[in-house]
């Protein structure tokens, strides 16, 4: 049966100021929905807090996966349960090598006695590096660490594409890529859909969704989600903006501070 994931009237806090104020989306595996909306608006905020980034305070609501409440697991049990964040910068770690830190994240999601097998891992490695036209080098390299911003994008999706989790939260994975490198990362997105994989990508950008057709686009402001449609939303907002969207709802500015 396909996984569902479900954020209930989600309210998150940062050092005590409210910035989302209640989400509420559904997302069920072989669905892809996007997320737009202007800058400081709570995007990456609703990706770290499905997470269970430590600083985001959920204060209210709940998020399930399965019927399981998310918010109750820890950090790596959410990724147990199938649940992968990429992030809008991902992070360096020196010391660590990207075909290390992928092998041990593939393993810590299996039990112990079941971890993969080198030549097995070695091969999908090769497979997908080369399906996401990465130098064979990027795997001996420490993780992002000295990676150009397109390195780090496109090592975000080999690691979703090694990991194959249920579900994907991908922050700005289009963000800085070049036209050849936006469509390598939409080919790893598009080779993994499909009835056991469901996305929420979060972008400021229509091209990356003319690679990647969204069944849903939402759009985000204030803290919410306050428009829902197709991709021809996302076109509209890609040729008009915003302000249509506040005139409609009368929401006088978009920041989050701004009450
Ligand atoms: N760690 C933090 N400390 C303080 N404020 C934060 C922190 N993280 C986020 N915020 C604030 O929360 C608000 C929402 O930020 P968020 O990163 O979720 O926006 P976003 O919609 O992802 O924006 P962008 O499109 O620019 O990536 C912003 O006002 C931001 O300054
Ligand atoms: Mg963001």
């Amino acid at each position: 049966m396909a996984s569902v994931l479900e954020i209930k009237e989600l309210h998150v806090e940062i050092d005590g100021k409210e910035i989302l104020k209640g989400v509420n989306l559904t997302i069920k595996q072989g669905e892809i929905h996007a997320v737009m909306g202007p800058n400081g608006t709570g995007k990456s905020t609703l990706a770290q807090a499905i997470m269970g980034h430590p600083r985001y305070e959920v204060t209210q609501g709940e998020v399930y996966l399965d019927g399981e409440d998310v918010l109750e697991m820890e950090v790596d049990e959410r990724a147990q349960a199938g649940l992968f964040l990429g992030m809008q910068y991902p992070s360096e770690i020196s010391g660590v090598t990207n075909s290390d830190f992928l092998r041990s994240s593939i393993n810590a999601q299996r039990e112990e006695g079941d971890e993969i097998n080198l030549m097995q891992f070695i091969k999908q490695l090769d497979k997908s590096m080369e399906e996401l036209e990465m130098d064979t080098d990027m795997s001996t390299r420490y993780l992002n660490e000295g990676f150009s911003g397109g390195e780090k994008k496109r090592n975000e999706i080999l690691q979703l594409m090694m990991l194959e989790p249920a579900f994907g939260i991908l922050d700005e994975i289009d963000s800085g890529l070049d036209i050849d490198a936006l469509k390598v990362v939409a080919k790893g997105i598009n080779h993994l859909r499909g009835d056991d994989f469901g996305a929420l990508i979060i972008t400021h950008y229509q091209r990356l969704l003319n690679y990647i057709t969204p069944d849903n686009v939402h759009v985000m402001m204030q803290g919410r989600i306050v428009k829902s449609g197709d991709k021809e939303l996302a076109e509209r907002l890609e040729a008009e903006g915003y302000d249509w969207i506040k005139e409609e709802l009368g929401i006088e500015d978009e920041t989050i501070g701004a009450e």
